[in-house]
């Protein structure tokens, strides 16, 4: 990642004629900060999304990639209790509560150079201030895999596959999160 200041904010009207020129190889994440976010996060209350804003040094602004949360549940009943999620046996018998990443998205031309990495750290941030300020209680963090690539991504930082078929739901445990 190059040296230039990035930081992370929430989406609004001001950022439209930056995000005129997002591009990801996935045209409904592309479409989505452009088109949808706003309307989710400010009038249908479905999901917030965060931009991470790129400036040169020529003050030049670009959106290097974003990501979008929402809160979900887990039937308790998805987790036999072994393996990776062990210590759910022990927990009360309704719904799990969670966050869920519904988007994640690095601008195509910027990939591979450590952005989705810092778009992850501000999602682990975001949530252990949360969690430890008791605004929020949630167990897993939840991301829906669409393909093989984003799936492998996500198990790159802990996640673990819950389900077996596209899009794979992968969960991370935020005890785990919290303990870094
Ligand atoms: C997935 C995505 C966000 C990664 O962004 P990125 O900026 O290229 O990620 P980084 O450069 O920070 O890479 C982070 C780490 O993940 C690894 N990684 C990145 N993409 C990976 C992939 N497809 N499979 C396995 N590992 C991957 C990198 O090797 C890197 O590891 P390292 O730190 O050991 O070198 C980006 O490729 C993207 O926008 N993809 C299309 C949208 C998508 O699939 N989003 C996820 C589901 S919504």
């Amino acid at each position: 990642m190059s040296s230039h200041s990035l930081r992370v904010e929430p989406i609004g009207k001001h950022h439209r004629p930056i995000l005129v020129d997002f591009k990801n190889q996935h045209e409904a994440l592309a479409n989505y900060p452009r088109r949808i976010a706003k309307r989710h996060l400010r009038h249908d209350l479905v999901g917030g999304t965060f931009l991470a804003i790129l400036t040169d040094e020529q003050k030049h602004e670009r959106v290097a990639g974003y990501f979008s949360m929402t809160t979900a549940s887990l039937e308790r009943e998805w987790s036999d209790g072994s393996g990776e999620f062990e210590s759910f046996s022990t927990q009360p018998r309704f719904p799990i509560p969670c966050v869920l990443l519904t988007r994640f998205a690095v601008d195509v031309r910027l990939q591979g150079q450590g952005f989705g990495t810092y778009l992850m750290e501000e999602v682990f941030e975001h949530l252990i201030g949360a969690l430890e300020s008791n605004w929020l209680t949630s167990r897993v963090l939840l991301a829906d895999a669409h393909d093989e690539s984003a799936a492998a991504f996500f198990e790159h930082f802990g996640f673990s596959r819950l389900t077996n078929e596209y899009p794979v739901t992968m969960g991370l445990d935020l005890q785990r999160v919290l303990s870094l």
